[in-house]
């Protein structure tokens, strides 16, 4: 039976959004301008977030756009198509959003100086939030249990391919002057100074009055409340009317889900792949 998934290069994806010619396009001939800006992460890592942000910061604080225009056509999905806009309506200076991983991200940023924000988190919690998501949309087949999604996330066979690879292949970039790595984490713990440094990546001057009105607006509470950013009822794919982008926003909620045997098993594997990055690179570790 289907699971409703392709594959391409090594990665699952949907298929019901997606397709190899458009991935293949958007790898191949997707031309970046140097005054882009890129948010990149892996699924539930805090994207939804970052485009909150980045676009208020853009506002400077002002919420009228984010109130009036959906997320994906704020800073739409360079492999999906989810809005009504072509991706070349996006005006400059654009924003766009993906989960791809770098071996499938378009040629043409390699030689530009687009800006790439990649939001990194706690993969433990990742894996969570991805969880709970699958049980609310019908885009693919996800499993029945914490134990199996534990171990299709473990292979890398969960939706855009492995947490660790996606991750390495990230880092890689991490000393480029265009690339700004940043972790829900920081965010979480200190929103405001998070907020700063990707405004002074982005080259935005803010005043204090106008960073208090992005974070008041980037908050859990007005993004869940607000259509524009928790539009999952737009998605035809989405199973219930109860369905939300935001569901808890904390860290660590993986010590509320994991078995102490899961917890033990998820280690293994992560210390094996994960061998050889500076200490304290984590903010989780
Ligand atoms: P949880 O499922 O753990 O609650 P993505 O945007 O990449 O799909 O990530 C979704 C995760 O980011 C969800 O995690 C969601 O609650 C969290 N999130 C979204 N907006 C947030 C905010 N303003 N503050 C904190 N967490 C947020």
């Amino acid at each position: 039976m289907s699971d409703h998934s392709l594959w391409f290069e090594g990665i699952r994806f949907p298929e019901k959004t997606h397709n190899r010619e458009m991935l293949r396009e958007v790898r191949d001939n997707f031309v970046v301008k140097d005054e882009d800006t890129i948010i990149v992460t892996y699924p539930k890592s805090g994207t939804h977030w970052l485009i909150e942000i980045v676009c208020l910061i853009h506002s400077k604080g002002d919420p009228k756009w984010i109130q009036s225009v959906p997320y994906w056509d704020r800073s739409p999905w360079i492999e999906v198509k989810l809005g009504n806009k072509s991706l070349k309506d996006q005006q400059s200076p654009r924003i766009y959003t993906t989960h791809l991983p770098i071996h499938l991200f378009p040629k043409s940023f390699f030689s530009s100086k687009a800006k790439v924000i990649y939001g990194i988190r706690n993969p433990r919690d990742v894996l969570v939030s991805g969880y709970y998501f699958g049980k609310q949309m019908n885009i693919v087949k996800n499993p029945e249990t914490l134990e199996q999604y534990i171990k299709l996330f473990l292979q890398g066979e969960v939706i855009y391919g492995s947490w660790f690879e996606h991750v390495h292949g990230w880092l890689s970039m991490r000393e480029r002057e265009n690339v700004l790595v940043l972790f829900y984490e920081e965010l979480i713990k200190d929103t405001r100074s998070t907020v700063e440094k990707i405004c002074q990546f982005l080259g935005k001057k803010l005043k204090p009055a106008e960073t208090d009105l992005v974070l008041q607006y980037s908050s859990f509470q007005f993004m869940k409340e607000n259509k524009m950013s928790n539009g999952i009822r737009f998605h035809d794919f989405f199973v219930t009317e109860n369905s939300t982008l935001m569901r808890k926003g904390i860290i660590g909620d993986w010590k509320n889900h994991f078995t102490v045997a899961q917890a033990e098993a998820f280690d293994k594997i992560y210390q094996e792949k994960m061998a050889g990055y500076p200490p304290k690179l984590f903010p989780w570790e």
